[in-house]
């Protein structure tokens, strides 16, 4: 028997990255495991692996964006697996077309990132929540980012939704504490997942030394892994964690502990 044997998990962009790690070790630790994603090859995948480490694996097609999409993505993970008990919103895009400021920023681009990294939150756990409610809780858990507490040039769209991620948290987890239904997000540094490759790629050059020069801005020394951020949401979901809402951690290797001023993290060596 696994931490999570019985439990049902929906994790939205499941199919690659972050969300692929988290979903497969939740399969790992017995639970039944909904991957919610627009990549049908990679997401049908990742369910098979779910099956393979002794869960349970169903890959729905859905554009998170889209309110009928997430709903489907509930009703065929209740209608698969009786109910549904964890929610990791994962899902989140950041285009390389969108670094621009705000007056470059086409609606387009804004509409669309905020639709994917926030307006998918609200979605998601708008159908989830009476699933959890039915079951005498639950569990969600926000993927932000440290760019949901600091910032950087040219991306007031993924700013913006990575700070409304944490905001939306807070509040939600006010309304649904007295229902035993905790609300809590993460704030993740760099992770060696697509969307950063995506970004070394882009910069030219070779791409291992781009990720190692990425890892030493990390006081830790390298960038995080999938399996860092999956265990971290693995504890948050689960009892051990019960006392925790509406609060948000970073798994960050340290990087928002260190002031601008510092000059980097052994700067001095
Ligand atoms: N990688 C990082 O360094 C980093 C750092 C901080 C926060 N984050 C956040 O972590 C989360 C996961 O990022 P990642 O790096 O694993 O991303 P990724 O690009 O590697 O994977 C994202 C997944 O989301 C899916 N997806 C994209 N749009 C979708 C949509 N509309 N509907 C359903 N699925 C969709 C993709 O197909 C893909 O499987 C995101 O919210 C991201 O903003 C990433």
């Amino acid at each position: 028997m696994g931490e999570f044997s019985g439990k049902v998990v929906i994790v939205t962009g499941g199919a690659l990255g972050m969300g692929k790690d988290t979903a497969i070790e939740f399969g790992r630790s017995g639970a039944s495991v909904a991957v919610a994603d627009v990549n049908k090859p990679a997401g049908q995948a990742v369910a098979r692996e779910i099956d393979k480490a002794g869960g349970k694996g169903l890959f729905v097609q859905a554009d998170v964006a889209r309110a009928a999409d997430c709903k489907r993505a509930v009703d065929e993970t209740v209608a698969a697996f009786g109910g549904v008990d964890i929610l990791f919103s994962n899902v989140g895009i950041q285009p390389l077309e969108s670094y621009r400021n705000v007056e470059q920023t086409t609606e387009e681009q804004w509409d669309r990132i905020i639709g994917v990294n926030l307006k998918s939150r609200f979605l998601m756990a708008k159908y989830a929540i009476p699933e959890m409610r039915k079951r005498g809780g639950g569990v969600i858990v926000n993927n932000a980012s440290v760019q949901g507490i600091q910032s950087m040039r040219r991306v007031p769209a993924y700013a913006a939704s990575k700070g409304g991620d944490l905001s939306l948290t807070r509040q939600m987890a006010l309304d649904y504490a007295h229902e035993n239904i905790r609300v809590i997000a993460i704030c993740p540094g760099t992770i060696d997942t697509e969307m950063v490759r995506t970004a070394a790629r882009a910069e030219g050059g070779d791409v291992e030394a781009t990720v190692k020069r990425y890892g030493k801005s990390h006081p830790i020394g390298r960038i995080g892994t999938g399996k860092d951020i999956a265990n971290m949401v693995l504890f948050l979901a689960s009892d051990r964690a019960s006392f925790i809402t509406g609060s948000y951690f970073l798994v960050d290797g340290g990087y928002l502990a260190m002031g601008a001023w510092a000059g980097g993290a052994g700067a001095d060596k």
